[in-house]
């Protein structure tokens, strides 16, 4: 049977009419019980932003080599994930080959050799005909390496080349796929290989997988492309790492074990952001339980940028075992408060300043549900490293695009308040 479709592209939404022999119906297999692949945010290095189609394989092993030596692997970040433009073509039997000019030996050694050095390894895909950089072929012809039509064969691949994590985006797809049934049909496959590997379900939240994605991925994309920038946007939706704030507020509640809320990745080290913003897009990713996945270049990455990245408080709150997002509680002229439970009855708070210029915020007791005069029983300010006495108040001077954030100890029983 012979349809003609339309095929989306890219985040710049290309609608093209083309012929193509429709697929033949993958086969049903039931969904095996998974293991638990993320009972806390997954943390990592994607080669995307920072790379992006530039990579081989001795790349790769110089960025694990990097992630080891920086310090990153034993802070948390313990996956390396290969983005969009390893595979260039199909072979005759159907199977998704990489350029072997950039990878001679493979991509199972890719993995290996990631393996070796004690990280998981992340793969790309797209769920549909190509993937958003490998569109067409020198003559013009769409590039088959989307994995419409071919997941179960696909998935099986990627478990042989040692995959653990799988990313599936939403590039070159028929205009009559729909998000849940995509997924699952990859999910599906993902369990028939018996590979525990991760689905990140990657579809810009066109069709809320917040609502759908639990059970289907273990994490899923609220946005389009985060890009590196404060508060930039570009007509293809394309958003500044400010917005994706507001997607993480909106969402909170979808959030938790075994699938979370991701904003896409942090802009942290890729010389942009100034110290200020970088350490509010990783405060608020931590407090709101958004995995954490670096994208600079690690090879030229600066010093106080990995120290922001590698802060051991910030990684804690984002790992608490109790894997409950945090919300945003208070959004009045440009002043934030984020509040996030934490196991043993603690809270991360983050008082955020939107505005350019410095403001003296000050965390309002009933935020915390605490009657006035309360006594807090202590804790820690995380960027500056020191103690919170226990007390009746925190107020602090917020720089602009900056945070301050804490771990309180408040008395049992103290609730957060309902989010705004
Ligand atoms: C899409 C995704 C990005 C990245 C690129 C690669 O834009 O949203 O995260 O994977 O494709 O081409």
């Amino acid at each position: 049977m012979r349809a003609a479709l339309r095929i989306f592209a890219g985040p710049v939404r290309l609608a093209l009419s083309v012929a193509l022999a429709a697929s033949s119906a993958a086969a049903q297999t039931p969904a095996a019980p998974r293991p638990a692949l993320a009972p806390t945010p997954p943390m990592g290095w994607s080669t995307w932003y920072g790379l992006r189609c530039d990579f081989d394989a001795a790349t790769l092993k110089a960025m694990a080599d990097r992630m080891v030596a920086t310090g990153l692997v034993a802070a948390g970040y313990d996956g390396l994930n290969v983005d969009d433009c390893w595979a260039v073509r199909r072979d005759a039997d159907g199977h998704l080959r990489e350029d072997p000019k950039r990878f001679p030996a493979g991509m199972k050694a890719v993995g290996d050799a990631i393996h070796e050095r004690g990280l998981k390894f992340g793969i790309y895909a797209s769920a549909g005909i190509t993937t958003c950089q490998r569109e067409l072929s020198s003559d013009g012809s769409r590039l088959p390496v989307g994995s419409k039509g071919h997941e179960y064969q696909d998935a099986r691949d990627f478990a042989a080349m040692g995959a653990d994590f799988v990313k599936y985006d939403w590039c070159g797809r028929y205009e009559t796929q729909d998000g849940p049934s995509t997924y699952q049909t990859m999910r599906d496959a993902i369990a028939a290989t018996g590979r525990p590997m991760l689905l990140s379900i990657c579809e810009w939240g066109y069709t809320k997988p917040w609502n759908w994605g639990r059970g289907v991925g273990q994490m899923w994309r609220l946005g389009m492309d985060t890009l590196n920038c404060w508060a930039c946007q570009t007509d293809w939706g394309g958003i500044g790492v400010v917005h994706t704030f507001d997607l993480l507020a909106e969402h909170a509640a979808k959030g938790g074990p075994e699938g979370w809320n991701d904003p896409d990745n942090l802009m942290i080290g890729n010389g942009v952001l100034t110290p200020d913003e970088e350490r509010a897009q990783i405060s608020i990713y931590a407090t709101a339980a958004a995995p954490l996945i670096i994208a600079g270049d690690l090879r030229t990455i600066r010093t106080e940028s990995l120290a922001i990245l590698k802060n051991r408080d910030v990684i804690a709150v984002n790992q608490d075992p109790l894997g409950k997002p945090g919300q945003r509680i208070r959004k009045e002229d440009g002043e934030e408060v984020w509040i996030r439970e934490l196991q043993g009855d603690r809270r991360a708070v983050v008082l955020f300043n939107r505005n350019a210029a410095a403001r003296t915020i000050a965390l309002r007791w009933t935020e915390l549900d605490l009657a006035p005069g309360t006594r807090i029983g202590g804790g820690r300010e995380i960027w500056t490293d020191k103690t919170v006495p226990a007390g009746v108040g925190v107020s602090r001077r917020v720089p602009g695009h900056g945070v301050a954030m804490f771990v309180l100890d408040p008395p049992s029983g103290a609730k957060v308040k309902a989010p705004i």
